[in-house]
């Protein structure tokens, strides 16, 4: 498109898939009896995911309040930087508040725990994680979430939100970068 440059995308897990995914891991959740749930969304990778999570949740009967949050911890290319920045934080007073962390994918497990310990400290009476993907073998610092969608392998994972160095966030499907 710009460059000439595209990658080669495969499939990894369809939009059905993910569909039937979302549903479940929204009646996991309405399940789990969640009193004045607030939901953090952490940007920009979870935007996706979340929309389409909110909407099963009210579906299965759930009717969260969603803040946003801004954290990176990548560059543009396909590494992590390491360090978890805050850019943009929540509008909302979590003290004393049932959260709900939802994220893209849990990789070193960095940004997880960045954002599960900010939001305790600040008086959350409990904090719980919802996770779309999870890379198990990546895990560097000691963080599991409680609600996942599909654990996948090392793949440098695109689409359904999450981006190549900004782009490729519309797939509506979950693909890998062909050769990574
Ligand atoms: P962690 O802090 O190492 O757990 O990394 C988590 C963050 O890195 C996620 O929220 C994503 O934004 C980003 N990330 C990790 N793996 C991928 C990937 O395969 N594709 C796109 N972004 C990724
Ligand atoms: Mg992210």
């Amino acid at each position: 498109m710009t460059d000439g440059a595209e990658p080669v995308v495969d499939v990894l897990i369809s939009e059905d898939v993910i569909a039937e995914r979302v549903t479940g891991l929204a009646k996991d959740i309405a399940g789990s009896e969640p009193e004045d749930l607030l939901i953090v969304v952490i940007l920009k990778g979870s935007f996706v995911f979340a929309a389409d999570l909110i909407r099963a949740l009210d579906r299965a009967g759930a009717k969260p309040r969603v803040d946003f949050m801004t954290l990176s911890s990548y560059g543009e290319g396909m590494r992590s930087k390491g360090a978890v920045t805050l850019s943009r934080d929540i509008s909302e007073d979590v003290t004393g508040r049932h959260v709900l962390i939802v994220d893209d994918i849990l990789e070193s497990g960095r940004t997880l725990l960045f954002a599960r310990d900010l939001l305790s400290g600040r008086g959350a009476v409990s904090v719980k994680t919802c996770l779309m993907l999870d890379k198990t073998e990546k895990r560097e610092v000691p963080i599991e979430a409680d609600f996942t969608g599909f654990e996948i392998g090392d793949q440098f994972v695109i689409g359904y939100g999450l981006d190549l160095a900004h782009r490729y966030r519309g797939l509506p499907y979950i693909g890998v970068v062909r050769g990574d």
